[in-house]
């Protein structure tokens, strides 16, 4: 089966065998098959956050678990839904409901099941804000299991999911916490010139969610059109100490103050500073609009991709002694 559809890169790479799953017990019944232990397995979801290298010798598992239900509980409301929902259908019902909380999530490809992996965030809110719950399918005990929002151990795109039980669980729903009283976060200072721009000082849900699409669409290259992953590598945190001395030798560095005596830098920034930009290297190359996302140009392989990444990180360190660290998974 080929994965070229599977994977907003693009990639053609082939699985040997490929399910999709539509119900939770179709976990239980691929668990109680005698070679479902024997297989190696990849779990997809809109596969937005993943560069395929290889061929795959194993199963992989598509979740399409649908649907989307509500419970209002005086100015609370929590949102259910399942793994296979696209991410942004679901921030859609929630402004179209006038649920608060997700509206700064626009647009962000993917889907649901995938969302606490990487704890999606994008416009000052991160998913772990107005994350309840899950439920998932443990692949060693074919049983379901809940995990809380402090169990997920969330942190900047990171969960459990990504480190201590990595490959172990297949998220099958998400409970998400909103609110009724709209809180309009709007910190993010490209979200406040553009509302400003547009003579909007009492903005709605729907004119936030709106804003951020237009903004997404303005930087960010249309995986539908363009193969890409979105962010490539994290941006990375310093200590103070590291910090200061950059500062004084690249006083325009891009940077922005951690609580913990930590700082964050733009990526983007210091690999344009390295001359990456809009750099088109064999089929691959990074965004013109936006130097973090790696894009592939028609016919690029995960190899080369990998490789093209390979050479930012060394370049970034070289000239500012700072590693890179992928966001995308590879596989
Ligand atoms: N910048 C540059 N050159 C570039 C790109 C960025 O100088 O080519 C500098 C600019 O100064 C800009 C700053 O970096 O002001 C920040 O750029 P931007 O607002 O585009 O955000 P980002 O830090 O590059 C992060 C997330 C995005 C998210 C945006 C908005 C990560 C790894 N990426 O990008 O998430 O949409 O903030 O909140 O944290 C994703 O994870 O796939 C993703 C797209």
């Amino acid at each position: 089966v080929s994965l070229k559809n599977f994977n907003t890169f693009q990639i053609e790479v082939f699985a040997k065998y490929f399910v999709e799953i539509c119900r939770e017990d179709e976990l239980v019944e691929l668990f109680l098959d005698p070679q479902w232990h024997q297989t190696p397995r990849l779990v997809l979801g809109g596969g937005s956050n993943m560069l395929l290298t290889q061929d795959f010798d194993g199963l992989v598992i598509k979740m399409n678990i649908r649907g989307i239900e509500h419970r209002i509980n005086h100015q609370e409301v929590v949102v259910e839904a399942g793994a296979g929902e696209v991410w942004n259908d679901f921030v859609n019902y929630c402004v179209d409901w006038g649920f608060a909380g997700v509206e700064n999530l626009s647009l962000i490809p993917g889907s649901v099941g995938a969302s606490p992996i990487q704890n999606i965030g994008a416009y000052g809110v991160e998913l772990k804000d107005v994350f309840e719950s899950c439920k998932a399918f443990e692949i060693a005990t074919g049983t379901f299991k809940y995990f809380t929002n402090d169990a997920c151990k969330f942190a900047y795109r990171e969960s459990i999911f990504k480190r201590a039980l990595k490959g172990q669980y297949i998220i099958c729903s998400v409970k998400f916490k909103l609110s009724l009283i709209p809180q309009i976060n709007i910190s993010y200072g490209a979200i406040q010139a553009e509302l400003t721009n547009r003579n909007i000082t009492q903005p709605t849900l729907s004119d936030v969610s709106k804003v951020v699409s237009e903004i997404r669409v303005s930087k960010l290259p249309d995986p539908f059109t363009i193969g890409n992953a979105g962010s490539f590598f994290k941006n990375p945190i310093i200590t103070k100490e590291q910090f200061d001395l950059l500062h004084e030798q690249f006083p325009e560095i891009v940077y922005f103050l951690l609580p913990n005596n930590e700082v964050k830098l733009a990526a983007g920034w210091l690999i344009e500073q390295c001359g990456w930009k809009g750099k088109v290297v064999g089929h691959t190359g990074t965004w013109h609009q936006q130097a973090l996302v790696i894009v592939n140009h028609g016919g690029a392989t995960g190899k080369e991709i990998y490789d093209f990444s390979t050479s930012i990180i060394n370049s970034v360190q070289q000239k500012f002694g700072v590693v890179l660290e992928r966001e995308v998974n590879v596989f």
